[in-house]
């Protein structure tokens, strides 16, 4: 697992040298955010819990920590994580490790399950919105817990002296990620039958599931808008392999795309990338599937304008959108891309200005008109799919791109330096002291550490 960051007088800064074409094959990770909620779904279960293709992210990094302060054995092999819950010992999560990452809140579902009470810090919000969770308390309110919100602390325990939740039906407002997460969770130990509508149908809630009935679980619909779990009173031990990262995935057929090169990438699954795929291709970009879980990228010289809108699954991710705003900005035409999802995720358009795009934004919406070429410039990354869309333009422009606030990129992307190397881009991390000697850089105030 990679160390965390620390506060740096000296941060590294990630240097892209523009105009290089890309070739070869690229490895894609497991999916970060199947890994945050699986590996806090091991809370759930008193055996032996073994999970593969686990990527060496910062948030892993931090979500293990979190497990460790309550008492979970940890051991980690390569991709492979061991995780033995048996012996939790607490149902309070510190909140200098929960206040680093918002996923973790979701552990309020297992512990209140698997414990009978819970005390989590409440996470605050972040650089790309309030991020509130009241769908994941109304939730565990309905399947019979106390909650209290006091001194910024979530306080929940098992009302009365069943000592276990009980299943309840639960219609969520909107199909949050997390709030379906946690209720599932919450749900896989209670007593009777637990029925989530207007559920989130995100690959990422159906590997949870997933993982869940390997170990026992009764989980039902997911990938559906309803989801159906019969509660059991244990569960067993398992071994269980995380699935690909569509939105890393996705990250590298915008970069062939964006450097009009032809790269393929595995293993993925097609199905996850459905909406990116259909939007490159409106956009003038092949895709193929080769064998079951390959892709490749068959470039055009002739980017041209389209709409986005980000929605919840199957619709177009919002985790996609910074990125294919990077070539969005470089395609002929007039783009309209619509950020539904969350609230403050267009913050990477002043730094795509700062290369040279033509994008004005106002609301929610973004107005790209698209440019022949952008220009290397110091830029600041402010969350973390804003830090790979930087990547990608600093790939596509002319001359050097460097990029400070590399703390966004390495919560979200295992190696990414590495892979991008491997297929021939020229890049380089250096300490931004280095960089201010090599040239006229000059650091711009970056964002707090806070991350979504
Ligand atoms: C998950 O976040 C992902 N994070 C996010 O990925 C992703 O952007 C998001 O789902 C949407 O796909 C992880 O899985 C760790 P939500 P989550 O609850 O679960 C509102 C990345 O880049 N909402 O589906 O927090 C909320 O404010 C990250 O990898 C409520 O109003 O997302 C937001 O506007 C960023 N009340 C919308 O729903 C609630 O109780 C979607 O949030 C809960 C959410």
């Amino acid at each position: 697992m990679p160390t965390l960051p620390s506060p740096d007088a000296d941060p590294a800064v990630l240097q892209v040298w523009g105009g290089s074409s890309l070739q070869g094959h690229v490895k894609i990770s497991g999916a970060k955010n199947s890994a945050l909620v699986l590996i806090t779904a091991a809370l759930l279960c008193s055996e032996d819990c073994r999970l593969r293709n686990v990527p060496s992210l910062v948030d892993v990094t931090r979500i293990g920590q979190i497990l460790v302060s309550l008492g979970v054995k940890l051991k980690q092999q390569d991709d492979i994580l061991n995780i033995n819950a048996s012996t939790i010992s607490k149902s309070k999560a510190p909140y200098e490790l929960v206040s680093q990452l918002r996923a973790s809140f979701f552990a309020i579902g297992p512990l209140l399950a698997r414990l009978g009470s819970a005390c989590v810090p409440l996470p605050g919000g972040c650089t790309i919105g309030a991020r509130p969770v009241a769908l994941h308390v109304r939730g565990l309110q309905l399947m019979g817990a106390d909650v209290q919100i006091e001194h910024g602390m979530v306080n929940a325990h098992v009302r009365g002296n069943r000592g276990r939740l009980q299943g309840a039906k639960i219609y969520l407002d909107y199909p949050s990620v997390g709030a379906t997460e946690t209720l599932m969770m919450a749900a896989t130990l209670a007593q009777g039958e637990t029925i989530i509508e207007n559920a989130a149908q995100e690959p990422e809630v159906v590997d949870l599931a997933n993982f869940c009935n390997s170990m026992g679980a009764k989980i039902r619909g997911a990938g559906t808008n309803t989801i159906v779990i019969s509660g059991v009173s244990r569960l067993h031990s398992t071994d269980y392999s995380i699935i690909p990262d569509r939105v890393e995935a996705a990250t590298f057929l915008v970069a062939g795309a964006i450097t009009y090169s032809e790269i393929s990438m595995s293993p993925v699954v097609p199905e996850h990338l459905t909406a990116a795929i259909a939007k490159l291709q409106d956009i003038g970009v092949q895709v193929v599937t080769e064998g079951s879980d390959c892709l490749r990228v068959i470039p055009s010289h002739n980017l041209v304008a389209t709409d986005i809108e980000t929605l919840p699954y199957p619709g177009f991710p919002t985790d996609m959108q910074a990125q294919f705003m990077a070539l969005l900005a470089l395609s002929e035409g007039n783009s309209l891309v619509s950020e539904t999802v969350f609230e403050n995720r267009l913050r990477h358009v002043p730094e795509l200005n700062r290369m040279g795009a033509d994008i004005r934004v106002k609301n929610n919406h973004a107005i790209i008109r698209g440019v022949p070429l952008l220009t290397g410039a110091p830029v600041v990354a402010t969350d973390l799919r804003a830090s790979a869309a930087l990547v990608l333009a600093g790939l596509a422009a002319q001359g050097k791109t460097t990029i400070q606030g590399l703390h966004h990129l390495d919560r979200g992307y295992e190696n990414l330096e590495a892979k991008f190397l491997g297929l021939g881009a020229k890049l380089e991390r250096v300490p931004q002291s280095v960089a201010i000697a090599n040239d006229a850089f000059s650091p711009i105030n970056s964002d707090a550490l806070i991350s979504s």
